[in-house]
């Protein structure tokens, strides 16, 4: 048995498609369900097309207030039966009352060390802080934003010379890495807690 998983994605879609790819093993613990876009030109979407998945639009414009937006969300997810949504790079704040009712089956990657640098601009944050390193936290998703507790994290150094992009793409190699490892994680944890039932 796999958990069903429902990609969230806003953008770009590298950590989709690093979640797909994993999935695509027999022994990986989830499978890739359906991935959703709050942007209808999302370029994730075509990307998770051509790898076969389906893709649906919940584009933020055609509704006039969150609440309309995340019902439909929310219709989409049930009626994929969704048991773990992914965010990746999903760039709209979920309301309160979404994440609870997502609670332990939502999580979401961080390009920092959380709890240190929760939000935006993590990169150059960083780097002006003259920290030495930083990395990406994969975390559940609660509430207040980048605070959940964290399912794994990878480290990379920030080099002298770095910029916000070099210091990006050092990171993004080690998210493709860790968001399949925490997927495995949680994925493992709910079929065993037998709080997967179908
Ligand atoms: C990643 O850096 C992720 O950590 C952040 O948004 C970016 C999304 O990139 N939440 P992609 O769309 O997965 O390529």
């Amino acid at each position: 048995m796999k958990v069903r998983l429902g990609i969230l994605i806003s953008g770009r879609g590298s950590n989709m498609e690093a979640l797909i790819r994993a999935c695509a093993d027999p022994e990986f613990p989830a499978e890739v369900i359906a991935v959703i876009s709050n942007k209808a030109d999302a370029p994730g979407l075509e990307k998770a097309e051509k790898l076969g998945i389906k893709t649906l639009r919940v584009d933020q414009k055609n509704y006039t207030d969150r609440s309309g937006f995340e019902h439909a969300m929310s219709k989409a997810l049930i009626h994929n039966q969704i048991e773990l949504v992914c965010l990746a790079g999903f760039m709209k704040i979920l309301s309160p009352e979404f994440a609870n009712s997502w609670t332990d089956r939502i999580v979401n990657i961080h390009p920092s060390l959380l709890p240190e640098y929760p939000g935006l601009d993590t990169y150059a944050r960083a780097i002006a802080d003259n920290k030495t390193e930083s990395g990406c936290t994969v975390h559940y998703v609660i509430p207040e934003m980048d605070a959940g507790s964290v399912i794994l994290q990878r480290r990379v150094p920030i080099l002298v010379g770095d910029t916000p992009e070099t210091l990006a793409d050092r990171i993004l190699i080690e998210e493709h890495l860790a968001y399949p490892e925490a997927v495995k994680i949680v994925a493992e944890k709910l079929l065993n807690s037998g709080s997967i039932r179908r």
